[in-house]
């Protein structure tokens, strides 16, 4: 009898697990929501301002480049010093360590293909300009164009891997052109970095085709987690689509002073833009400005852009802590509390009128953690 009533009891702890009473439904129009923020992987335009996006021997060359040393002055740094491939392409400090201690958090370098803008401020409005920037910048790899040149023209695969990709021998270039291809080439290898499919996607595929074991697969506080995501969080205001970011910017009340000044955000980064050379209404575009450089040539400077960083992507955001751009929040957790206990009065700019403070309940922030770490922990 007494061994009876046991197997009833794991029977029923076995069938009904806590919880499952009140099994997360989604209504046709949630289920709209939710379809858009995939197919993953999705597929993406190759850049129209980079002849050499997608070709194989640009990928090799720009990833033997990558992580080679040899690329910063005095071989302390390559990129991946700092972009680590085993933490997503960051590197677990709060700000980045170059030659000296940067204001900045160092992003993950997943999902950037056909983005519109790059750095936390927009500064760049191409991979290959992005790439540039940290060769020569002095507190980064402080290198010079004619030293790039040099260490290429020293590599015989280096020279080889150029001339395929760019029909051009090393030594018959300037250095100013050099140091473009070598951006070009570093665009074209980090375009392949896409970060995997998630128990996220397999969900919303399930959801989608009205698969109801593949959904009950998907943990029921992720579901829930989802739930608020789209929902009363208004997270996919901003974070939306299978990358979950619009690619542009917004103020969510992260203070902007560093350790010696303030943080111009957006703003500095507009600035940053327009005096780039190597912006796409330059002349090292490759393809048509009238049709590529359109946001670069309309972008316009507001007092509205002071306190505005890029909205991040989220797709394996649980391998890129600490958070936010100045690396401020270490934990998934202490992101959602930030949005959940919000001072508006923090919010920098008049505009971010979706942002409000969530007051969330304990369940209910773990919850959207749990739905944060299913985006990927790569
Ligand atoms: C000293 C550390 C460091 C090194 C070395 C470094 N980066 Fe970065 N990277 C950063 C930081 C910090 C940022 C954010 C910069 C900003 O917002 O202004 C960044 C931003 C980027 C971005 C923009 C990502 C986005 O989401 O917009 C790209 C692309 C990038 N780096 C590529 C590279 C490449 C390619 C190299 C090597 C040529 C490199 N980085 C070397 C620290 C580094
Ligand atoms: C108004 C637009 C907006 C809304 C709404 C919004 N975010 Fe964000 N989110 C941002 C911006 C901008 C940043 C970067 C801010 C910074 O660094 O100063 C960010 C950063 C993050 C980060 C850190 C990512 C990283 O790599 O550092 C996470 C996680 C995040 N948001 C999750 C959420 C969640 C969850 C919600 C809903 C509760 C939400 N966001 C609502 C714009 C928004």
């Amino acid at each position: 009898m007494f061994r009876v009533v046991i197997k009833v009891l794991f029977f029923i702890i076995v069938a009904f697990p806590a919880g499952s009473a009140g099994a997360v439904e989604f209504s046709a129009a949630e289920r709209e929501l939710i379809a858009q923020h995939g197919p993953w992987p999705m597929q993406f335009a190759s850049d129209s301002s980079n002849r050499v996006s997608g070709n194989e021997q640009a990928i090799r060359l720009g990833e033997a480049l990558f992580f080679d040393h040899e690329l910063g002055i005095d071989s302390k740094f390559s990129c991946a010093s700092c972009h680590d491939p085993g933490r997503a392409f960051t590197d677990g400090l709060k700000t980045s360590q170059g030659r000296v201690r940067l204001d900045r958090n160092t992003p993950s370098l997943l999902n950037l293909k056909a983005n519109r803008w790059f750095g936390w401020g927009g500064e760049n409005d191409s991979l290959w300009a992005q790439s540039i920037r940290p060769i020569v910048a002095a507190d980064e790899m402080a290198n010079h164009p004619d030293h790039v040149r040099e260490m290429l023209l020293s590599r015989q695969r280096y020279r080889q891997f150029y001339l395929q990709a760019f029909t051009a021998e090393v030594g018959s270039e300037t250095s100013e052109q050099v140091l473009v291809n070598v951006g070009k080439a570093l665009a074209a290898y980090q375009e392949s970095l896409l970060s995997q499919r998630t128990e996220f996607d397999d969900f919303r595929d399930a959801l989608l085709a009205g698969d109801q074991v593949s959904m009950s697969r998907y943990a029921e506080s992720a579901q829930r987690g989802l739930k608020i995501f789209i929902g009363a969080g208004r997270c996919n205001l901003c974070h939306l689509g299978p990358r979950f970011s619009n690619g542009e910017f917004a103020d969510v009340g992260i203070a902007y002073f560093t350790a010696d000044g303030v943080d111009a955000g957006r703003y500095g980064g507009i600035r940053q833009l327009r005096a780039n050379p190597y912006n796409l209404l330059g002349k090292y575009n490759d393809g048509d400005p009238q049709s590529n450089a359109l946001s670069s040539s309309h972008v316009r400077l507001t007092q509205r852009n002071w306190g505005e960083f890029k909205v991040p992507g989220l797709r394996a955001v649980a391998a890129t802590a600490p958070y936010m751009h100045n690396g401020s929040l270490p934990t998934l957790r202490d992101v959602v509390l930030h949005y959940s206990n919000l001072d508006e009065e923090r919010l920098h700019t008049d505009g971010e009128k979706i942002l409000r403070p969530l007051q969330l309940s304990d369940t209910e922030i773990d919850d959207l953690v749990s739905f944060l770490r299913s985006l990927g922990e790569e």
